[in-house]
């Protein structure tokens, strides 16, 4: 066992492998200001054997011991009891390992995380393996006929297996701490630190219609302006391009005549543009020939599969898109399909594909998301401009990129799923909301899409915003819905609740940077010791002084909210909460602030653009609170070297205090009042 860092530990049994995600990102860990941790474990508690096929690795465990994590599972929470096999898949059925981004990191809720480092798809089982006994060591015959108590196992299993089919070695790193969330910091820190997103990435992106020309992105665009509907970024889907799929990175100049001269009008306004697109690159993409022998022996859409666990490749592609897109004003990317898919023909490469980096397929798959990240990370880093773009797969180390997951799939339940479980493996998702199937649906969706990592609304099916007509068939046929002026009115509140949450949502991912914490947090990440969250899949903490609890869209039923210990004061009702209580009909999403919280809320505005924003700092139940802030530029990477400030807000007295210190010359929030909020 090698101690890496402050309650990091290295363990390595057997023949390694050649390289890992991390060696192949170059990951370079952030400092970790925290107390040392001893590792939960001797060496001898571990246990590893070598099979015909691979290496198992047997870790011990405690009775009351909960697992979670694993990356982006829509299925299930908690892990307990189950066995998943991580593959990259954009289909999940069931809870079987199979994610747009599965991650081999789990933590236990007795405080420690244990990360594989491995680019295989690893077999994770958590107490549900047991090896056969003798007679003597069973318990006594029953007759079980009950189909619950059946199922109800009470057979569980002592340990957690970690298998890798085809391994003849294994490497884990272990993080210890005094609680799950030290684990998941110390693995975010670990990654190099949580993402920082441009301040304009905070805002909302809208993503314009697959068939919009220029005009009608223009047209878009200003009918936010005209409406006051915030919006910070305008996507375009597959058709700014001559060829699709696959791709031939080039401007379709029948669409899109004016292309740059459009996005310099975008900027103009204030929208960031964000360009779709997927690395299987077309013949008539100009860097085929240069990177065709850089690429795998498999083709998809008949493209070709650059190697981007090549260093060469990497520089290639993003000085492409540094000379043909970055320079000309255009700030992000939708990097689509890099995912793979069991469902249709020649969605991806096999697992058995050749690259000429020395990875097959099978590893490809899991890297490939985080390669394609790094590759747009390392030019934003290069350019000193931050930025917070979209991305269908992500792995392991994947923490320090602004790329925000989204999917095909649709199920609300699995999408809030997907933000708690993102929590736990320092990724960030969008639950994106795009047709509809009813009003309620559309407003249901939009509440938790504001109160998620990244707000998308994707209309890439539909000319027209959800808002003027959601049911796609309508939309596509310009019938708008007669009531779609008070229906963009509803929506635009909703919208605007995201532009009023910024400076806390901003001071959130902050510490996420800094500190490693997430933004958004499972709940038994944020109360491992609260049993009553053990199996929580539908509330989650925003930073530590905000519960959300958002009621389904697909059905609209009434929900039970289970709040941690301490009162809560509701956002909108302002009423007092504590135990548990029942929401759902008429009323909006859960929001509840924990008493004596100082909440600062923006004014809310169209968009980003005009700095210092009005703050005005809500005291929730309580005559005194504090908060912090941080203000940098909003923009650039120099946070990194120390310029950003911390401005400690005060209150006390009817009376508000403030202290900004650090190396940042300017402003971003100006405190304009503050008020009590009386219950
Ligand atoms: C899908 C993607 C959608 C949309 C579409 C365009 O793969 O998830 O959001 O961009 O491609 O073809």
């Amino acid at each position: 066992m090698k101690k890496l860092g402050k309650g990091v530990y290295l363990c390595e049994w057997g023949e390694r492998d050649n390289f890992s995600p991390f060696t192949l990102l170059g990951t370079q860990p952030k400092e970790d200001k925290r107390a040392d941790a001893e590792c939960p474990f001797s060496e001898k508690e571990l246990v590893f054997e070598e099979k015909e096929d691979g290496v198992l690795l047997s870790l011990p465990v405690s009775e009351d011991e909960d697992f979670y994590g694993l990356g982006l599972m829509f299925k299930k929470v908690r892990q307990t009891g189950r066995q998943l096999h991580l593959r990259v898949n954009s289909d999940p059925i069931a809870n079987t390992g199979d994610s747009h981004a599965p991650v081999p990191f789990f933590v236990s809720t007795k405080g420690y995380g244990v990360l594989v480092l491995t680019a295989r798809e690893a077999t994770f089982s958590f107490c549900n393996a047991i090896q056969k006994r003798r007679r003597s060591a069973l318990g006594e015959n029953r007759i079980v006929t009950d189909v619950n108590a059946l199922y109800l196992s009470d057979n569980r299993g002592s340990d957690v297996r970690i298998f890798l089919r085809g391994a003849k070695g294994i490497s884990i790193v272990i993080f210890a701490g005094e609680n799950t969330l030290d684990a998941v910091e110390r693995y975010n820190l670990f990654c190099g630190g949580g993402a920082l997103p441009a301040l304009y990435g905070l805002g909302i992106l809208y993503r314009c219609f697959g068939g919009a020309d220029e005009k009608a992105v223009l047209d878009t665009a200003q009918t936010f302006r005209k409406e006051g509907v915030p919006c910070d970024m305008i996507g375009l889907e597959p058709g700014w391009q001559t060829y699709t799929y696959s791709n031939s990175l080039c401007v379709n100049r029948k669409l899109f005549p004016d292309f740059y001269g459009m996005v310099k009008k975008l900027r103009e306004q204030n929208f960031h543009v964000n360009l779709w697109e997927h690395a299987f690159l077309h013949n008539s993409c100009p860097l085929y020939d240069e990177l065709f022998d850089k690429s795998g022996d498999y083709e998809v859409w008949q493209g070709i599969v650059p190697d981007f666990s090549l260093e060469e490749v990497r520089r290639t592609y993003a000085e492409y898109h540094e000379r043909e897109f970055l320079s000309a004003g255009i700030d992000d990317f939708k990097v689509d399909e890099c995912d793979s898919s069991d469902y249709s023909t020649n969605w991806s490469f096999p697992p058995y594909a050749k690259f000429p980096g020395g990875t097959n397929g099978e590893q490809m798959h899991q890297l490939l998301g985080t390669l394609l990240a790094k590759t747009f990370h390392d030019r934003k880093k290069t350019d000193n401009k931050r930025y917070f773009s979209q991305i269908r797969s992500l792995g392991a180390g994947a923490s320090p990129y602004s790329f925000a997951l989204y999917s095909d799939l649709y199920a609300h339940k699995d999408f809030v799923r997907g933000i708690i479980n993102a929590s736990f493996s320092g990724l960030l998702w969008t639950p994106e909301v795009r047709q509809c199937e009813s009003e309620r649906e559309l407003l249901r969706r939009l509440e938790t899409l504001v109160f998620s990592p990244f707000v998308c609304v994707n209309s890439w099916m539909i000319p027209s915003p959800p808002w003027q007509q959601w049911d796609c068939e309508k939309n596509n046929r310009g019938e708008l819905l007669e009531n779609r002026e008070e229906l963009t009115k509803k929506c635009r509140d909703i919208l605007s609740l995201r532009m009023r949450f910024l400076p806390y949502l901003y001071a959130k991912y902050f510490e996420y940077a800094l500190h490693g914490t997430p933004v958004f947090r499972a709940m038994p990440l944020a109360y491992p010791q609260d049993l009553r969250f053990r199996d929580c899949e539908d509330e989650y903490m925003l930073g530590e002084d905000i519960l959300i609890a958002p009621i389904d869209a697909d059905t609209n039923a009434q929900r039970k909210v289970i709040f941690p210990a301490g009162e809560w004061i509701g956002f909108f009702d302002h009423k007092v909460y504590a135990g548990e209580a029942t929401i759902g009909g008429e009323m909006p999403i859960g929001v509840y602030v924990k008493r004596g919280a100082l909440l600062p809320l923006a004014q809310a505005a169209e968009n980003t653009d005009a700095k210092p924003v009005p703050v005005t700092v809500y005291a929730f139940g309580a005559s005194e609170g504090e908060t912090v802030l941080y203000e940098d530029d909003g923009e650039s990477f120099d946070y990194e070297s120390g310029k950003y400030n911390v401005l400690k807000i005060t209150y006390r007295n009817g009376k508000i205090q403030t202290k900004s210190e650090g190396k940042f010359g300017g402003k971003l929030w100006e405190i304009a009042g503050a008020e009590e909020i009386n219950v």
